[in-house]
């Protein structure tokens, strides 16, 4: 099976000269929803995961079924304002302006083994917030899991101190 023919490329979508590559025609096909599941499951079993982290909102797409099949939990990394308990939080550099990232306060122990899980990487700036999220808690980041890479934007770089798979590069 080959993943990429379950990703759609939308041109000049959310706006003109981006191409937005869409997960979910490989959602919605159960066999290829499965198959991606499956070989972020077979990287991440050797590594003795206690959490899986994923950014909303498709890296709960992709984070919530690897933790389903590893057996540990799942903790949402979230915008401001939707996490109802003590959190902390990151804000990260956009083209324009900032972010801000949270994770409950909680959601990691010290020491924890954290696998990140997302669609896809772009500019790396949500991983890098979402790794330092975890690590304030205490956790250690033993690898990082997205669907999609897009190499022209370098995301790489910025976590180039961790572990990382992609299954499908552009
Ligand atoms: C997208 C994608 C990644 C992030 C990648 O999420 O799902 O989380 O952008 O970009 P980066 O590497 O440049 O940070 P988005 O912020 O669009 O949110 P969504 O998942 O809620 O659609
Ligand atoms: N997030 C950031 N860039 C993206 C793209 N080109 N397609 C889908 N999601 C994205």
């Amino acid at each position: 099976m080959n993943l990429k023919d379950y990703v759609a490329s939308i041109h000049d979508y959310p706006k003109p000269g981006i191409i937005f590559r869409d997960i979910s025609p490989l959602m919605a096909d159960g066999a290829a929803y499965r198959e991606a599941t499956k070989q972020i499951v077979d990287y991440a079993k050797e590594k003795a995961i206690d959490m899986v982290v994923g950014p909303e909102a498709r890296g709960f797409i992709v984070g919530c079924p690897v933790a389903f099949e590893l057996g540990v939990g799942f903790a949402p990394v979230r915008k401001p304002g939707k996490l109802p308990r003590e959190t902390i939080s990151v804000s990260y550099e956009l083209e324009y302006g900032t972010d801000t990232l949270t994770l409950h306060a909680d959601a990691i122990k010290p020491g924890q083994r954290v696998l990140v899980c997302d669609d896809l990487l772009a500019t790396g700036g949500t991983v890098k917030a979402t790794i330092e999220l975890i690590e304030k808690l205490g956790g250690i980041v033993v690898g990082c899991a997205f669907l999609i890479e897009l190499e022209e934007l370098h995301g790489r770089e910025k976590i180039k101190d961790y572990d990382i798979l992609t299954l499908m590069d552009y």
